[in-house]
């Protein structure tokens, strides 16, 4: 299928596996670009620009096909090296980023200088404008329904994709709950591109997590993500378990008195624990109300050629047949 979004990316089905801290190594990114979607290195996860650049290295010996790397800008005091992981990604040779967070107006002038495309990720129509009149080469438009960090708007891809086609003119890919050929069909009649896909790559053969996160994301249902730090305005939707309970009481106890120290045990250093450990109750996980529609854990290759024969059997069978009538 070519889209402005292949063309863009140079990559062969219009899919891209979004940045996910402890999940998105070189094994996952190889393996969603071997299969012909954007796969996508966490660079906060590896942290330093030296361990980047390795995972950069190790990512290129594992397929010669394009994938990118994710640089997620936080709220932070002990800000990462991010000048030094900007020259890690140049130096490397990678052709893509996806930025997150806050704007990243201070390092596109590097990634054009070095020809790498940039697509921001976003979830209101006012920062994929931002992202627009910055020079962002595309949008990753992420609805209410994703995991990880939706914002505080609180607006479903129903409405924020045709939103967002009405007022870009930069191509956008539709993130949030996608998941299947039903997903990429909707995202590209709402006016996106392609897609972008995180709980979905999570339970795949190759993603190098413990297996009880993978078992968890097909075990849950829709109904079985929450939202935690809202209060803080640092909105994350995130798997239920015993440890997020807890700190959703904390919440309610606090009110608008919470400061992120009262939540501290649930929430920092979390990750190492449950994606490399597999101890499922250790604290907050990101996760998309897609789970409800996960229920198996095949190869990228596998999930990602079903996508596309199930998409193009919508466009020429179902949806042709509503044309006829
Ligand atoms: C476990 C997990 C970790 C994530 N970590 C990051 C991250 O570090 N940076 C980022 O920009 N997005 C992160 N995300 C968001 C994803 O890149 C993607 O936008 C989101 O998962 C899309 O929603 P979906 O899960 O419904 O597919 C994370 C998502 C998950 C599930």
């Amino acid at each position: 299928m070519k889209t402005r979004i292949t063309e863009l990316f140079g990559i062969e089905h219009p899919i891209i596996q979004g940045g996910m801290h402890y999940v998105g190594f070189a094994e996952m990114a190889a393996a969603v670009s071997n299969a012909g979607g954007l796969g996508i290195i966490t660079g906060l996860t590896l942290g330093t620009p030296e361990k980047l650049a390795d995972e950069i290295a190790k990512c290129k010996d594992m397929t010669d096909k394009p994938f990118g790397v994710n640089l997620t800008f936080l709220p932070t005091v002990n800000a990462p090296d991010y000048p030094g992981l900007v020259k890690a990604i140049i130096d490397g040779g990678v052709k893509a980023v996806e930025t997150a967070g806050n704007n990243p107006a201070q390092v596109l002038p590097f990634f054009k200088d070095a020809g790498v495309k940039v697509i921001h990720k976003c979830t209101s129509v006012r920062h994929s404008l931002k992202a627009q009149s910055i020079g962002c080469d595309a949008v990753s438009v992420d609805g209410f329904e994703c995991g990880g960090h939706p914002g505080e708007d609180d607006i479903p891809n129903m409405i924020l994709l045709p939103r967002a086609a009405d007022e870009l003119e930069i191509p956008f890919v539709a993130s949030g709950g996608m998941a299947d050929g039903r997903s990429l069909v909707a995202s590209l009649a709402m006016g996106a591109e392609g897609m972008n896909m995180g709980t979905r790559f999570i339970a795949t053969k190759e993603a190098p997590v413990h297996e009880n996160v993978k078992k968890a994301i097909v075990a849950a249902s829709e109904l079985d993500t929450r939202l935690v730090m809202r209060p803080l305005r640092n909105t994350e939707r995130v798997m239920t378990n015993d440890a997020v309970e807890e700190l959703l009481q904390i919440e309610k106890e606090k009110g608008a008195d919470l400061e992120f120290e009262d939540i501290i045990e649930q929430v920092a250093g979390v990750y190492p624990r449950i994606m490399t450990e597999g101890d499922m109750d250790a604290g907050a996980w990101s996760c998309g109300m897609v789970a409800g529609l996960i229920d198996d854990i095949p190869t990228c290759k596998e999930l990602i050629d079903r996508i596309m024969a199930e998409a193009k059997e919508i466009i020429t069978q179902r949806l042709a047949r509503f044309q006829g009538a």
